[in-house]
């Protein structure tokens, strides 16, 4: 709820206390924000679930609330809506003020709550393989989510859960060396190639599987010549990585790192105290927790496979092992874990497995962001004609090559240097919006045309509309301090607007959902561009005008931060 709901539901309750008596005001009482702006800006049904209880029309009970209700500092008359609606309307000096607040306040937003020390895992790109757009979703959501809850105070933590141990490494180790290779003489994308290969390789020829495994062996023993060339697929990757990071602008580096291959050390521990509890049973050799609850579709009971028959360990064990090294040695409040929806069964028996073993005590939030799958203009996930997985980067040059077209149809007057650097915030802003303004759950089509377009609700949009405020501010020369005035219904809709930023932020950081910030920021820019449609700014008179400019100003700051929290650079020209 964000302030004035809050504030609106407190004097509420008190009207229903005194009308109705203490026990209808126990209830939810659900003020919310309006459905439409002829019902002003917020509303409540209320009188319409009362009428039962009550005993009385749902329009004689809203008529009676509204008697009793003391909310003239904040509200013009609330009126009776419908079959027992009641309507607030904030006044606009009260808004005037609120926007003022936002205007003083630099950081725009007051912390909430306790801090917590909250640890984010996501991106987790795997080793020896290049990012695709797969990847995107988890590092750019997990970035955003990082960057809120730190906005918000509270103390982030971030770990990229690289994939960089298993059997797999065995077999692209083996057959780089069969081939002359010592795994820091190809890139990338070469490792890439050489990985698939290998698999090919694996399944085709039995000679090369079994030295594959005496390669898993020796890697898993320690030994020393096959660990340095392991170590050098995981710099070659790491640095390709980062590539990535820098040019998403993701706040990511080398620190956050805690691959598998971290918690190898801690997984015998993880067996054996679960041993200890009784938590595991022995099944076909592995080891195996049966959690109740946990079935597959036919029925039959889905366990989570701590310990391998051939002794090894996979990446249920290893997720396990990080979460007690998450909540021991980080002291983390709160778990989340940006990965796809396709993995919820599996976050939920390590949680389930983690609460039985005692490792997760009860203070300790845990939040599985499970997001949808990146689907092609066909529907199916995203691939290039021939079936290829795209790499994250070429995409990005197809962004930032469609961002030049836009900045020149509109007649961008930047030239060099500052071109280029202007499609590159305007290609990677479209890509990073276009993702996080879907919920969460659904899966979305990955279309550049739309995502890199400057109308429709898109990051260039957005940067647009900023873009646009700080040249007004420029040309007016020195801008008002504060709103004075809110006369134009088109004025208060953007104050409006403008005042809803903390508690947009604050939701995201509740609900984990970036993309109610995009909506709110979406707000703004549609109000801002209406209030310029309806409202002079730089003709109108004296006072009129500076109030405007300290609207605008406003405006502009909501802009900037919010853009800034959702990782999209808030150009100043276009
Ligand atoms: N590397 C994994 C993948 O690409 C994602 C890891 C997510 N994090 C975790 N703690 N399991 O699917």
């Amino acid at each position: 709820m964000d302030f004035v709901e809050t504030l609106l539901t407190d004097r509420l309750r008190s009207a229903v206390a005194t009308v109705l008596g203490p026990g209808h005001a126990a209830r939810d009482l659900q003020v919310r924000s309006a459905t439409r702006p002829e019902f002003g800006h917020y509303q409540t049904s209320l009188p319409l679930r009362l009428a039962g209880p009550v005993a009385d029309s749902p329009r004689r009970i809203a008529e009676r609330l509204v008697e009793r209700l003391d909310v003239e500092d904040v509200c013009l008359p609330p009126a009776v809506q419908g079959a027992g609606f009641i309507n607030f309307t904030l006044r606009p000096d009260f808004l005037a003020r609120r926007v003022n607040e936002i205007l003083r306040d630099a950081a725009l937003c007051v912390p909430r709550g306790e801090p917590q020390r909250v640890v984010v895992d996501f991106s987790s790109p795997n080793v020896a393989k290049q990012m695709h757009v797969g990847h995107l979703r988890s590092t750019v959501l997990g970035d955003v989510l990082a960057r809120v809850l730190a906005f918000v105070g509270h103390d982030v933590v971030r770990q990229n859960h690289l994939g960089d141990w298993g059997t797999q490494f065995g077999m692209l180790i083996e057959d780089l060396l069969e081939e002359g290779h010592d795994g820091a003489d190809l890139d990338l994308a070469g490792l890439d190639a050489a990985y698939r290969s290998a698999r090919t390789r694996f399944e085709a020829d039995a000679g090369f599987a079994v030295r594959a495994r005496a390669r898993v062996v020796l890697l898993q023993g320690g030994d020393r010549g096959t660990l340095a060339v392991w170590r050098r697929l995981v710099a070659t990757s790491l640095t390709a990585f980062d590539e990535v990071y820098v040019r998403l602008g993701v706040e990511l580096d080398e620190h956050d790192v805690a691959g598998e291959s971290r918690y190898n050390a801690d997984l015998p521990r993880v067996v054996d105290d679960l041993l200890a509890a009784g938590l595991l049973t022995e099944s076909a050799g592995a080891l195996c927790a049966f959690l109740p609850g946990f079935t597959t579709r036919d029925g039959s009971p889905l366990p989570l496979l701590v310990r391998k028959a051939d002794g090894g360990f996979g990446y249920d064990a290893t997720d396990l092992a990080a979460l007690r090294y998450r909540v021991e040695e980080l002291r983390a409040d709160r778990l989340v874990y940006v990965v796809d929806v396709r993995q919820s069964l599996h976050f939920e028996q390590v949680f389930a497995l983690a609460r039985a073993a005692g490792w997760l005590p009860e203070r300790v939030a845990t939040d599985h962001v499970a997001f949808g799958t990146v689907l092609g203009e066909d529907g199916k996930p995203f691939k290039t004609r021939t079936g290829a997985t795209v790499p994250l980067v070429s995409l990005l040059d197809a962004a930032q090559e469609r961002a030049t077209a836009l900045l020149d149809d509109r007649g961008s007057t930047l030239q060099g240097a500052a071109r280029e650097e202007t499609a590159r915030a305007v290609g990677v802003g479209a890509v990073r919006y276009g993702d996080l303004v879907n919920g969460l759950g659904r899966d979305y089509v990955f279309a550049l045309d739309r995502m890199v377009a400057m109308d429709g609700n898109t990051g260039p949009y957005l940067q647009y509309a900023h873009a646009r405020s700080v040249s007004l501010l420029a040309r007016a020369g020195g801008s008002g301090d504060v709103v004075t005035l809110l006369r134009e219904p088109a004025e208060r809709r953007l104050a409006f607007a403008v005042t809803g930023f903390p508690g947009a932020v604050a939701a995201v950081a509740e609900t984990l959902q970036p993309h109610r910030l995009c909506a709110h920021l979406h707000q703004v820019a549609t109000a801002l561009s209406s209030f310029y449609e309806a409202c002079p700014v730089l003709s109108a008179e004296a006072e009129v005008r500076a109030s405007r400019l300290a609207l605008c100003r406003a405006a502009q700051r909501v802009l900037a931060v919010g853009l800034e929290l959702l990782g999209i650079r808030a150009l100043e020209r276009m």
